[in-house]
């Protein structure tokens, strides 16, 4: 099958993915919080970023490399953390962080993955991203990034926009429970996609591994201790100075949206800022994340990661030219995993290959810092 032609672009992979994930679990995937107008919102002033297309430029091979934290990347964009992962599809983790390894790409692995780091850090070549939730208990803290660095993993992202649960109504409404528990209902919805549940039966059934690892008394923890307790808490900025302290490679902090929050997360000695508003899944009244990053960007000197709504390269090109160094996707990857497997997410990564060639040569773009000088003026 020629994937090119049938699957040219990610509106393709969605639509193909959606026939192939459970409901409650496709909910689960695009979920967002509240009416959802966040997404919505994010999308919106994505397309309404402009630029001027450009000519004479003769033939030239653009160069689509970016350089983040010390590390050349033959493309400017990654794998965000998506937890439960492998519930959206079997063996996700193991997958995704295989393929963009094998790209040259980074993949972050979520505290909430169906994987643990050490499962996961034979794949990411020493170079892996890991997502960290907050853990309460210094133990915890202090095991997991020990754990964490480790089975490989160089970058630590400390998510933090998630101090509280979210409601994300969709989801509740869909029937997902934590733990999934298996009432009929869901059990209807599996039984309607046999490749899903097959490749589930094999590769069992997912949980979260990691933090089941310390409810259990193996590092002397108490037993009795409430899960929620021990795992998540909401970090401060004295958290955040202890998490600096604490890892010694470089440190980025996912959900940065405030300009304001940008001086002292430079002087708590972070490494870069991930600009996200975790793609409305936590609060639905936060403003565009491609709106908020020119502030950004004039107010940091440190590179700055772009997400939420990535769905092709004009979008890369805009984060680039209004400030951001690099990009991530998350839902993106489960779309291209669930419509074509183990194909998918290679497949996703020439997409976008061709997609940022074929736009910055209708740019005259030579390099991805070039898109800032063919903004339209808004
Ligand atoms: C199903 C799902 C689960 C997610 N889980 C996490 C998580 O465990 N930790 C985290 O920091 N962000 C999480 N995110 C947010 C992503 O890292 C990222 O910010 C967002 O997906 C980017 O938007 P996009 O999906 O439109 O590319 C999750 C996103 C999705 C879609």
């Amino acid at each position: 099958m020629n994937l090119d032609q049938k699957y040219p672009a990610l509106s393709d992979l969605r639509a193909a993915a959606k026939k192939r994930i459970p409901k409650f679990v496709w909910e689960y995937l695009i979920s967002a919080t509240g009416s959802e107008t966040t997404p919505v919102r994010n999308r919106r002033q994505l397309d309404k970023v402009l630029f001027m297309p450009s000519i004479l430029h003769g033939e030239f091979e653009p160069d689509t490399s970016a350089t983040l934290l010390g590390e050349r990347y033959p493309l400017p964009f990654g794998v965000a953390p998506v937890g439960m992962s492998g519930l959206i599809w079997p063996h996700a983790e193991r997958k995704l962080a295989t393929a963009a390894t094998a790209a040259g790409l980074p993949y972050t692995l979520s505290t909430v993955a169906c994987q643990t780091p050490e499962s996961i850090g034979p794949h990411v070549d020493g170079k892996g991203w890991f997502q960290l939730y907050a853990p309460r208990a210094i133990d915890v803290r202090k095991d997991t990034l020990k754990r964490v660095r480790d089975s490989g993993f160089r970058t630590l992202v400390v998510t933090l926009d998630v101090p509280v649960a979210s409601r994300r109504e969709r989801q509740t409404r869909s029937g997902l429970t934590h733990p999934p528990a298996l009432t009929p209902r869901l059990l209807a919805q599996i039984a309607m996609r046999p490749s899903w549940a097959l490749g589930m039966a094999r590769a069992g059934r997912p949980g979260m591994p990691l933090i089941a690892s310390y409810t259990q008394p193996k590092i002397g923890l108490p037993t009795t201790a409430h899960i929620g307790y021990l795992i998540r808490t909401a970090p401060d900025w004295e958290y955040l100075h202890w998490i600096r302290e604490a890892w010694d490679g470089p440190l980025v902090v996912k959900g940065v949206m405030q300009v304001e929050d940008v001086a002292g997360l430079k002087a708590a000695g972070v490494d870069a800022l991930w600009v996200s508003n975790h793609a409305g899944r936590q609060f639905d009244a936060a403003p565009a994340v491609i709106d908020v990053l020119p502030a950004i960007r004039q107010a940091s000197s440190l590179p700055l990661i772009f997400d939420g709504g990535v769905s092709g390269a004009l979008d890369i090109l805009r984060a680039r030219a209004l400030g951001a160094d690099f990009v991530m996707l998350g839902a993106a990857w489960h779309f291209a995993l669930a419509a074509l497997g183990t194909r998918g997410p290679a497949h996703l990564i020439n997409m976008l290959r061709k997609d940022l060639h074929a736009n910055m040569g209708q740019l005259g773009l030579h390099t991805l810092a070039d898109a800032k000088h063919r903004l339209v003026p808004d």
